[in-house]
């Protein structure tokens, strides 16, 4: 029997470049209700901070995401947990989070989770969707790639995973930072199965019809 009130989805924020994208997912799934389980991990703070500003902080992500996009996002709730405490609920498989986005993910993490190490809670929370055969949607960010790298992102998805690069597209015609930023939290909401939206779809042709 489900115990969740709401759909419950895991959000890590890891230290790549693109903190834009994991407030915009963020943000579009608490405006749509759901319970979101928060890991960031430790250049994830640092990149929030240093790419959205000083308000951006992980302990008052809410507030954040308020100001920025709306009271809306109200609807939802948010739980932080810390990167280093490996029993936190979304550490166990029983746990109810039907998915799991790892927005942005660097090659550290991206790396940890491809050999299942779960050294921290980010990498166990995505080894568990994996052996629970949920979704797990990692959006490395890195340019150019490694061999290594390119492999690690082979192994996640030969595991299951969903590999959702961070690479906006540009037929939509965005104007601005928040409209790339859009897509990609569209394509991530997509994957996790939900509704959105955040980005018109293609009507077969560039531009308004
Ligand atoms: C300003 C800044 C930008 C970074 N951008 C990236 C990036 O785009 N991709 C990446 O894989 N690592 C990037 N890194 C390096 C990671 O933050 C670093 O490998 C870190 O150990 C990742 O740890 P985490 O996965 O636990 O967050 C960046 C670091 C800094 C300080």
């Amino acid at each position: 029997m489900a115990t969740e009130r709401r759909p419950s989805i895991a959000i890590a924020i890891t230290g790549a470049s693109g903190a834009i994208y994991a407030a915009r997912t963020v943000a579009a799934l608490l405006t749509r209700g759901v319970h979101v389980e928060a890991v960031i991990s430790d250049y994830g703070r640092r990149l929030l901070h240093d790419e959205l500003g000083e308000t951006a902080t992980a302990d008052r992500l809410m507030p954040y995401l308020a100001a920025k996009y709306g009271d809306g996002v109200t609807a939802g709730a948010i739980v932080l947990h810390s990167n280093r405490d490996l029993g936190a609920t979304i550490a166990s498989g029983s746990h109810g989070c039907s998915g799991m986005a790892i927005v942005p993910c660097s090659m550290k993490t991206l790396a940890g989770v491809a050999h299942g190490l779960s050294r921290n809670l980010v990498e166990r929370a995505a080894d568990v969707m994996l052996k629970e055969r949920r979704r797990l949607v990692i959006v490395p960010r890195e340019t150019p790639m490694s061999l290594p790298q390119l492999k690690n992102m082979v192994l996640c998805a030969e595991a299951g995973a969903m590999i959702l690069p961070a690479m906006p597209a540009f037929y939509q015609q965005p104007q601005t930072l928040d409209d790339l930023a859009d897509f990609m939290a569209g394509k991530i909401l997509s994957a996790l199965g939900f509704d959105h939206d955040l980005y018109p779809p293609w009507t077969g042709r560039v531009g308004k019809p």
